[in-house]
């Protein structure tokens, strides 16, 4: 892989990169998409990073479907799937830990101990693997998105890290690997993570922030399924709780709930 995408630099092709852990949906595939629209080579990985789980459940309960990914990535027309071993990507047992600050302990990171982190080490390790000129994510993950931003300054790496719009069903469930593991009944109650976004969007203008959170929270006061962990309203750049609209240029809503054992997280930008 390494010789492959050194070739390709030597004759002056931009390389993009598309870091997945399988279960591929059409998010997934949008990031290829627009990743082959705007790259000469593009690359997607498949790797399951054990470093990101903070729960030995839920790692082996993640869904994996490596020829169904491997087809999907064929039709799309990618150039390379790099799907590595852990050994391939960690060499070494103990990679350097990445300190993400703030980001490192707010929203998801409160609940899930060390998955940034995680996710820092295996993002970096598949930049240096994959020396991308461009890295696409899904803004789906907002903290993560955020978290490779800040990677990528903190580590001062020559890449441009892009981020892509949530894909949804029709009804407004993003799109999420996880939802494989959902009955039919659990799909239609999580259309309630997507409702109360919207529902904070409404009422963004004239709304104080801690009302929205309030109302949002009553309307998931009774409910087991959905259960709700978290909603927040944070600032787009620094992911800090918003108190009042003024002085951000962009606000986002946050939520994390469960349906059964699944958790699911979704956010929606509320302002611009
Ligand atoms: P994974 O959950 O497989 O997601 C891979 C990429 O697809 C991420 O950038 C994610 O934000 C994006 N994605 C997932 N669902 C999406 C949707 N509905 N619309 C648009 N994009 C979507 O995120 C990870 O893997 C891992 O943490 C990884 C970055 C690969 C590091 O291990």
């Amino acid at each position: 892989m390494q010789s492959i995408v050194h070739q390709e630099r030597q004759k002056g092709k931009k390389i993009g990169f598309v870091p997945t852990m399988g279960a591929l949906h059409e998010g997934h595939i949008s990031l290829l998409t627009r990743c082959l629209d705007e790259n000469d080579f593009s690359i997607c990985s498949i790797f399951v990073n054990p470093k990101q789980f903070n729960n030995a459940s839920d790692l082996t309960n993640y869904p994996r479907s490596i020829s169904a990914d491997l087809a999907l990535l064929e039709k799309a027309d990618c150039d390379l799937a790099f799907c590595p071993d852990y050994s391939e990507v960690y060499p070494h047992e103990m990679p350097t830990p990445i300190d993400l600050g703030l980001l490192g302990q707010c929203l998801e990171s409160a609940y899930r101990p060390g998955h940034f982190e995680g996710v820092a080490v295996v993002v970096k390790r598949l930049f240096e693997l994959t020396n991308p000129h461009c890295a696409y994510f899904g803004l789906k993950d907002f903290q993560q998105f955020a978290v490779v931003k800040r990677l990528v300054s903190l580590l001062k790496m020559d890449i441009e890290v892009i981020g892509c719009p949530t894909v949804r069903t029709a009804q407004g469930l993003a799109l999420s690997s996880r939802n494989m593991l959902l009955s039919e009944s659990e799909k239609t109650s999580a259309l309630a993570l997507y409702d109360c976004l919207v529902y904070a969007r409404s009422l963004v203008r004239e709304t104080s922030m801690n009302k929205i959170k309030q109302k949002v929270v009553d309307r998931f006061k009774n409910s087991t399924d959905p259960r709700l962990e978290y909603f927040e309203i944070v600032d787009g750049e620094t992911l800090e709780p918003v108190i009042s609209a003024e002085a951000h240029s962009q606000i986002v809503a946050l939520i994390a709930a469960y349906l059964g054992k699944v958790r699911l997280i979704d956010n929606l930008i509320l302002i611009p």
